[in-house]
């Protein structure tokens, strides 16, 4: 991981790159679009035309793409999705594709692309990059923050506001039933959403992929709940957690198990990936954006911008795509006692 002196270095830019490539890929995330803004921005700054790639790779593919100028990203920072539209595209993942992708870069003369995403778009930026010697810079753009190279991705931030007013809203209606909801979070791998959002919204018990709690543990912390003199109760489960029941088998067993318990399941989905940015998300998404250009400017290439203390750093791909995402266990702990 390398800091960056925030200056540009203006005298190699505009020498070697004329056009670059944007777009966003993977699930989407609000900020998103404050990103591509950022980049249509920083283009228009520097005197760079900017191209605009529809549905992520496979616009790449099928040639799908517009100029982008500073007029055309207007008033869209604080919209939610993203105007490039997102996909996962299986083509992209076979040569064939990929070459595709390639013939129309240079169809639209485009030197460098800016990929926004998650771990799939870094993982295709970092194969095509090497294959067709184009270079990229990769954004992390994703609500589950499971991007190790930077503390916060785009979109985090947002949907754990998003999450917590939900939760909020629950519990009202949790405590005057005296029910137990188990509200279930997003987070394929990572319990990011589940951890943050759980001690935010001052939840009993949360249940996150990268530690498993076990059955009999949840068992007994809702019956010491019901002892301590608690009437409702909040268990925040992570799409991905390794309990080994999904949450309406969870509800059910905790049915079985504690009769005294009135339970209730609500799943979150997708509203969680929508909504106006928070301003944090759409200031990350400015910084990290305005830095990419300027990077690729610069002769950088094949590496992802984050924020990391507070300052906009560089890693490689494979930093950025550890196993390890660096989530904080203690929040646990803090959870726990105050669930007392
Ligand atoms: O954006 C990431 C994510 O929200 C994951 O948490 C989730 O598992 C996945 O996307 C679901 O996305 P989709 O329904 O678009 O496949």
């Amino acid at each position: 991981m390398s800091s960056i002196n925030e200056q540009p270095n203006i005298k190699i830019m505009i020498k070697e790159i004329k056009t670059i490539g944007v777009m966003t890929s993977g699930g989407d995330a609000p900020g998103m679009n404050a990103a591509i803004r950022a980049v249509a921005r920083a283009c228009s700054y520097y005197h760079i035309k900017c191209i605009g790639f529809n549905r992520g790779y496979q616009g790449m593919i099928e040639g799908d793409a517009d100029v982008m100028t500073a007029r055309s990203v207007r008033n869209i920072i604080g919209l939610g999705g993203t105007i490039l539209k997102s996909a996962r595209s299986k083509e992209f993942r076979t040569k064939e594709g990929r070459a595709k992708a390639a013939e129309h870069l240079k169809e639209f003369e485009v030197d460098a692309m800016v990929l926004i995403g998650g771990d799939g778009t870094f993982t295709g930026g970092k194969i095509f990059s090497e294959e067709y010697d184009i270079p990229v810079i990769g954004v992390p753009g994703t609500i589950d923050n499971d991007i190790a190279g930077t503390n916060f991705t785009i979109g985090y931030d947002t949907a754990l506001n998003t999450v917590v007013e939900a939760i909020d809203k629950i519990r009202d209606t949790a405590s005057s039933h005296d029910r137990l909801f188990f509200v279930e979070v997003m987070g394929r791998d990572a319990g990011f959403i589940a951890l943050n959002s759980g001690v935010g919204a001052g939840a009993e018990e949360i249940l996150i992929p990268e530690e498993d709690l076990g059955l009999e543990r949840l068992l007994e912390s809702l019956r010491k709940s019901k002892r301590s003199g608690k009437s409702s109760s909040i268990v925040v489960v992570s799409e991905g957690d390794k309990i080994g029941k999904n949450v309406y088998e969870l509800a059910d067993y905790v049915t079985e198990n504690l009769p005294d318990y009135d339970v209730r399941v609500t799943v979150l989905g997708h509203m969680q990936r929508g909504g106006s940015p928070t301003c944090f998300d759409r200031t990350l998404a400015s910084r990290l954006c305005v830095r990419a250009v300027e990077l690729l400017l610069d002769g950088e290439r094949d590496v992802m911008v984050g924020l990391v203390n507070n300052e906009v750093v560089t890693s490689s791909f494979e930093e950025g795509l550890k196993e390890d995402h660096g989530i904080n266990k203690e929040l646990l702990r803090i959870s726990d006692i105050l669930s007392v």
